[in-house]
């Protein structure tokens, strides 16, 4: 009787510290267990175990796995996936939900983008039904890429938050959201008042936040979408709330800069404007931030902020280049973000191979140890939720996926003329992509299956 159990047999391969910018041999953190089984009890996992020791009480099981707790585990029919991949769902920590509609736009930087693409599809999300369908859609997404949290941004409609916390919390998928706040520079149909917005964001942190996995996020758009008077109710409602979270985007474009310093002419800088005002604290996830400063990077660093660095988003739309060491150096938080659909991908695969090619036109190296760390323990560190969720241990939600290392012929060419695990990983991450997901795991719950081939 209880809670449905499930063995996995795999790979395992998770991160116990930050690898950083060290050679991958040097590189510290990295948990590779050949061969073990995870054992998942309803959504959490029980205990780790490698498979050669059989169903044999061990030193490091949990006290409450007895002999005969181990002897009902082994009538568990175990799904074995021998020679695949087992990791932490990854941890998307900056994507619009709404964008899914934009994906893949052609020609214009990030104010002609949002102009010419983004605001008039997000104009649709007004409706509740468009709502609905459209997050049902990016969750299955997510899962789909191997994605099982995400801090999302949906519309400056109230009921387009909604729609993602009523089918997260369905699934207890862990998702930080909250209704955008954007009260200027913005069409008809897209934009809120300051009274009206607090009254739907204070509903939405009674409604949601804490509950089912769901954590509200004060959703500033950006700088130049919110007048100071918004601002500053956006500091009140983030400083007045325990625990919600803060998103925006910060330091993207350099005309967008300019652009800022013009509306907010006695701000120190571009962060300035959220940090005057309360924004800015340890649950604060800022996108992109190419553009800031060392003073800004120490306001980061003193408040335990983190920059959501989005790489194939900033390619995209030639936003620039992000010096990922430097942020590290000074003591940044730095997690991985599709930043979908200024991003082309919502793969955290992709989004990593982009992170090291931006990494490379500036002679610095990331590590596959580096960019999975990031996408796992080190994402859920930063949000305060590494009890929870991004590595294989007993007592954590079973957020997890199954891939397949090579998913093609020249990938397993590739594979087999691997001579180390970081060779290997590295080719995986590299040239890997949805064909390679086996399987994705919410809560201990399969929430996609790879279809076989006919
Ligand atoms: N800055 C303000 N809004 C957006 C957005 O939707 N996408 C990106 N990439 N940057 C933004
Ligand atoms: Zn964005």
């Amino acid at each position: 009787s209880g809670a449905r159990r499930r063995v996995l047999r795999a790979d395992l391969l998770d991160f116990v510290a930050d690898p950083g910018f060290v050679p991958p041999a040097e590189a510290p953190g990295v948990r590779h267990r050949p061969d073990h089984r995870v054992l998942i009890e309803g959504d959490r996992i029980v205990a780790v175990r490698p498979a050669a020791a059989g169903w044999q009480p061990l030193p490091d099981d949990p006290p409450a796995l007895s002999a005969p707790e181990l002897a009902a585990w082994a009538q568990v029919p175990e799904e074995d996936h021998r020679g695949r991949l087992l990791l932490p769902g990854f941890i998307d920590t900056h994507v619009h939900c709404p964008q899914l509609d934009v994906i893949a736009s052609f020609g214009t930087e990030l104010l002609d983008w949002l102009n010419t693409y983004t605001f008039p599809a997000e104009r649709k999300y007004a409706d509740p039904a468009v709502s609905q369908a459209g997050a049902e859609r990016f969750l299955n997404a997510l899962w789909a890429q191997g994605t099982t949290s995400a801090v999302v941004f949906p519309t400056v409609h109230k009921c387009s938050a909604e729609a993602l916390f009523e089918h997260a919390a369905a699934v207890r998928m862990r998702l930080v959201t909250g209704k955008v706040l954007m009260n200027r520079h913005a069409p008809d149909g897209l934009r809120d008042d300051v009274e009206q917005a607090e009254r739907d964001c204070v509903d939405l942190i009674q409604r949601w936040h804490g509950r089912d996995r769901q954590a509200f996020a004060v959703t500033v758009r950006f700088a130049p979408c919110s007048t100071p008077e918004q601002l500053v109710m956006a500091g009140q409602l983030a400083q007045g709330h325990a625990g919600v979270y803060m998103q925006t985007h910060v330091a993207e474009n350099r005309d967008e800069v300019r652009w800022v310093a013009e509306l907010f002419p006695s701000a120190r800088s571009y962060l300035d404007v959220y940090d005057r005002d309360g924004l800015i604290g340890p649950r604060a996830v800022l996108a992109h931030g190419i553009w800031l400063n060392d003073e800004d990077r120490a306001v980061l660093r003193a408040h335990g902020a983190q920059i959501a660095h989005s790489p194939s988003s900033n390619l995209f739309l030639g936003s620039g280049l992000f010096d990922w060491p430097q942020a590290q150096q000074q003591g940044v938080n730095v997690s991985l973000a599709s930043d979908v659909g200024g991003g082309t991908s919502l793969s955290m695969l992709r989004t990593m191979g982009d992170a090291y090619k931006i990494q490379a036109l500036q002679g610095h190296r990331l590590t596959a140890w580096k960019a999975l760390h990031t996408a796992t323990a080190g994402a859920a560190q930063s949000l305060g939720l590494s009890e929870e969720m991004g590595r294989i241990e007993p007592g954590l939600l079973a957020d997890l996926c199954i891939w397949d290392v090579a998913a093609d012929e020249v990938a397993r060419h590739r594979d087999n003329l691997a001579s180390s695990l970081h060779e290997r990983i590295f080719a995986w991450l590299t040239l890997g992509d949805d064909r390679n997901l086996v399987e994705t795991l919410v809560a201990g719950q399969t929430r996609y299956q790879k279809k076989h081939a006919a």
